[in-house]
């Protein structure tokens, strides 16, 4: 008997030059580094150039992902780029990231699910790849989120940063003894009803706009532990899992004590928790992915490990995937 399964074979990742510190941004707007760190954990953040957009951000992530799996943009049928600040309304990101690969074949497209949506693009290759939709995806998160925010609020503006992380997912047809590998499980959810708790203040359809980040900020801060728990604890539930069979924990980084709380409530040693906040900020979409990939990159993740990607986001939606190494 054979068994079918979706892989990880590469990882990228991808920040722009320009970093910026909470000294810096306390020339702008009234803040102090003092106040960032204590409350978020955040020291820098990085900021695209004038004419950097998202899908250069993930053209590179995605380059970088394809070149350690050795691979080339031939091999890839399937492009999902997760993010919140596409470079136009339409086309989507994704369609711009395979006209920059130079790719003419597959199929490509954009997947919204805010801050969750890395790990919501996950689930779907999961599942395209062993539906037999496609044989191997680039998985992108990417955002140039400085773009949403209004640089004079202080309450937002302080948060979040842009970058890009990609993977490549390849569908294997096993035997039933191989060593276990790949997507385990993902647990994705969503209620729209918290949608004013975190949004943006206009839209194509509504103010023929784009409107900044608004949030309250405590109201997030009340329900993301519990979301994430939810979340992690049901994909433990479907594989028969447990904490303590973890090797790493890469969740959203909004915020340091959001990823602290989480990691308390569910008893994963702090040693075992990947974190990029103080350095990256609040990436949205690219905050799992560029977590993963300093994971990968810096050896900690090794074949066979045992690694859980959660996140959190506005929606509310809220999502997790486990991943055998
Ligand atoms: N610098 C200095 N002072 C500030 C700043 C700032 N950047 N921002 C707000 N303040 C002030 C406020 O004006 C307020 O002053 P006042 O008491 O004189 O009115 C005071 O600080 C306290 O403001 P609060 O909003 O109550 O601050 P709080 O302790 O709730 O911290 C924060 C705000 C950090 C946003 C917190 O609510 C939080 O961590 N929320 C989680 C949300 C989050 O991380 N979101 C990220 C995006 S969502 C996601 O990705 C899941």
């Amino acid at each position: 008997m054979t068994q079918t399964r979706s892989i990880i074979r590469g990882v990228g990742g991808y920040l722009p030059a320009n970093c910026v510190t909470n000294d810096q941004l306390a020339q702008r707007v009234e803040t102090s580094d003092e106040w960032i760190q204590q409350r978020t954990g955040i020291k820098q953040r990085y900021l695209a150039a004038d004419g950097e957009y998202t899908s250069d951000l993930a053209l590179a992530a995605a380059q970088q992902a394809l070149e350690r799996a050795g691979l080339t943009p031939a091999d890839i049928d399937l492009i999902i780029v997760a993010t919140t600040t596409p470079d136009y309304t339409f086309p989507s990101t994704a369609t711009i990231v395979q006209r920059k690969l130079g790719m003419h074949h597959g199929a490509a497209f954009d997947l919204q699910a805010v801050c969750s949506g890395f790990v919501f693009a996950v689930a779907t290759a999961d599942s395209y790849l062993k539906n037999g939709l496609a044989k191997r995806a680039l998985v992108i998160g990417a955002e140039t989120f400085s773009r949403l925010l209004d640089w004079n609020d202080r309450t937002t503006c302080v948060l979040f940063g842009d970058g890009a992380g990609a993977v490549v997912m390849e569908v294997e047809h096993v035997g039933d003894d191989a060593p276990e590998r790949g997507v385990l499980a993902s647990s994705l959810r969503s209620d729209g009803h918290y949608w004013d708790k975190l949004y943006t203040q206009g839209g194509p359809s509504t103010t023929l706009g784009m409107g900044f980040v608004h949030m309250e900020g405590k109201e997030v801060f009340r329900h993301a532990v519990g979301m994430i728990t939810d979340v992690v604890n049901s994909v433990f539930e479907t594989t028969g899992y447990g904490v303590e069979d973890l090797d790493w924990f890469i969740p959203h980084q909004a915020n340091k004590r959001i990823i602290d709380g989480a990691g308390h409530k569910l008893h994963i040693p702090p040693e075992k928790v990947v974190v990029t906040v103080d350095r990256h900020a609040n990436t949205s979409a690219a905050s799992v992915p560029l977590a993963l990939n300093e994971a990968f990159t810096d050896g900690r993740i090794k074949p066979g490990d045992l690694v859980m990607l959660e996140a959190m986001g506005g929606g509310f939606t809220w999502a997790a995937s486990l991943i055998r190494w």
